[in-house]
């Protein structure tokens, strides 16, 4: 079981970098019991702040780190193993619990705001001590197609959607079907995030 780290130790409490801000939002995002009860937590991922990363221009919030975030994405950080692939690197939240794992061997991460990679990737590469982590610039929607980019992962973790709702469920379906030729083989691991929420949200 991995822990997720206190992203108070990565990033300042109000930053902006280009379009982009992250910051500690005043109120706390809890989950509902609901939420609680389907991941069979209780409330042991519940804190006390919430940093929150958002598109300036569009107002849009792109990822928290609230107690449903953490639950919803604990699956992917206790089983990733080997190679890793993400689509949306966001805050990183995902990838700081993997950094010093010893069954990682590489971390690739997808993301289509170059300022993100650029504020948020100078955190992680003080941090990745191994050199396992390559972030490249590109669109989920295209990365898959691209035969002579792309490698094998163990684990495929397609983290990209702002919020649930039933167009990103849809979406989630083709993408699972888009994404399965870069999984190794029928072991490892091909995921959307909240996916398993279909049926109760
Ligand atoms: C929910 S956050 C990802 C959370 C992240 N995995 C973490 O650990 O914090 C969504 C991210 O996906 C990126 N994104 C959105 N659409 C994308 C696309 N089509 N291709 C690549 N990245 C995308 C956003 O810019 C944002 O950084």
């Amino acid at each position: 079981m991995k822990n997720f780290i206190d992203l108070r130790t990565i990033y300042d409490s109000e930053n902006t970098f280009g379009d982009f801000s992250i910051y500690i939002d005043e109120h706390n995002l809890e989950a509902t019991e609901k939420i609680r009860d389907f991941y069979g937590f209780s409330d042991s991922l519940k804190k006390d702040y919430t940093f929150v990363l958002k598109k300036i221009s569009t107002d849009q919030l792109l990822m928290t780190d609230s107690e449903f975030e953490l639950l919803s994405n604990k699956h992917f950080i206790d089983n990733a193993t080997g190679d890793v692939l993400i689509l949306g690197l966001g805050l990183s939240m995902i990838v700081l619990p993997l950094l010093d794992d010893d069954s990682i061997n590489s971390i690739t991460i997808i993301e289509q705001e170059q300022d993100i990679i650029d504020y948020v990737g100078a955190k992680i590469k003080k941090l990745d001590l191994r050199n396992k982590v390559n972030i490249k610039l590109g669109d989920a929607y295209e990365y898959y197609k691209n035969k002579d980019e792309y490698g094998k992962y163990d684990y495929v973790y397609i983290d990209f959607w702002p919020s649930l709702n039933e167009s990103a469920f849809k979406d989630m379906e083709e993408m699972l079907i888009t994404y399965k030729p870069l999984t190794k083989d029928e072991n490892s691991f091909l995921r959307c995030w909240s996916y398993e929420l279909k049926t109760i949200i």
